[in-house]
């Protein structure tokens, strides 16, 4: 049987990142943040000098570039790129802006699939993202969207920079992540939209522990 995925997909700063990280450690299943893959990429042109339109220049990063996660000696994930520790480097909104920028180029998408799939490995995958059940993973066994307001979005994003020791306001993260939204939702290529087998979920008012519990329940009814 094919290996197992669960596809959390949704807006920034709606928990997929954190609710992720918690069930694949509870399942022991491999872990893609597929973000991290656009926003290495970003980090990459940028350090390249090379322009956030300039399709051809991207595609070929994008089809080199080698992007490796791992757990440091305390446990926490890091990412790298071609063996060069990236991990808060690539965590700023001017980087996640600018990902989300070469993310609508359908060049660059198609070029990253096969690196997406590439973590799907036994004994299951956990993959977070926009389009992971509707393009990535289209037959993966649960597939789950999780949304939350923009302003409760917006406070979990700059209480998570602030954890990092990345200083930023409040009003400009707002700002950036309704622009980032409208980017993502209305592009012409896998625009971010729930898949039409996903399972909604609003996690405005909801711990990390209740939607993890809901999102085990939902794997363990369907396996
Ligand atoms: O989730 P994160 O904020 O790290 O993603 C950064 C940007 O990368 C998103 O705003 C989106 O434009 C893009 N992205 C995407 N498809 C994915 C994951 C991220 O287009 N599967």
């Amino acid at each position: 049987a094919e290996v197992p995925v669960l596809t959390l997909d949704g807006p920034s700063g709606a928990g997929k990142g954190t609710v992720a990280r918690l069930v694949s450690e509870r399942l022991h299943w491999h872990l893609l943040d597929s973000g991290a893959i656009y926003r290495v990429l970003a980090l990459s042109a940028e350090r390249g000098g090379i322009a956030i339109d300039d399709v051809a220049a991207l595609r070929g990063i994008a089809c080199t570039m080698v992007v490796d996660f791992r757990l440091d000696e305390r446990g926490k994930p890091q990412v790298l790129l071609d063996g060069d520790d990236v991990t808060n480097a690539i965590r700023s909104e001017a980087c996640g802006k600018r990902a989300s920028h070469v993310a609508v180029l359908s060049a660059v998408r198609g070029a990253l699939l096969q690196c997406q799939r590439a973590f799907r490995r036994p004994p299951g995958l956990v993959a977070d993202g926009r389009d992971m059940g509707t393009v990535v993973f289209p037959d993966a066994l649960v597939k789950i969207y999780l949304t939350a307001s923009v302003e409760e979005r917006a406070r979990r994003r700059y209480n998570q920079l602030i954890g990092q020791g990345i200083g930023d306001n409040l009003p400009a993260i707002l700002k950036d992540i309704e622009a980032r939204d409208v980017r993502d939702c209305t592009r012409a290529v896998s625009p971010l939209i729930p898949a039409p087998d996903a399972v909604v979920v609003d996690t405005t008012r909801k711990s990390v522990e209740a939607v993890v519990d809901m999102v085990l329940s939902q794997i363990r009814r369907r396996s």
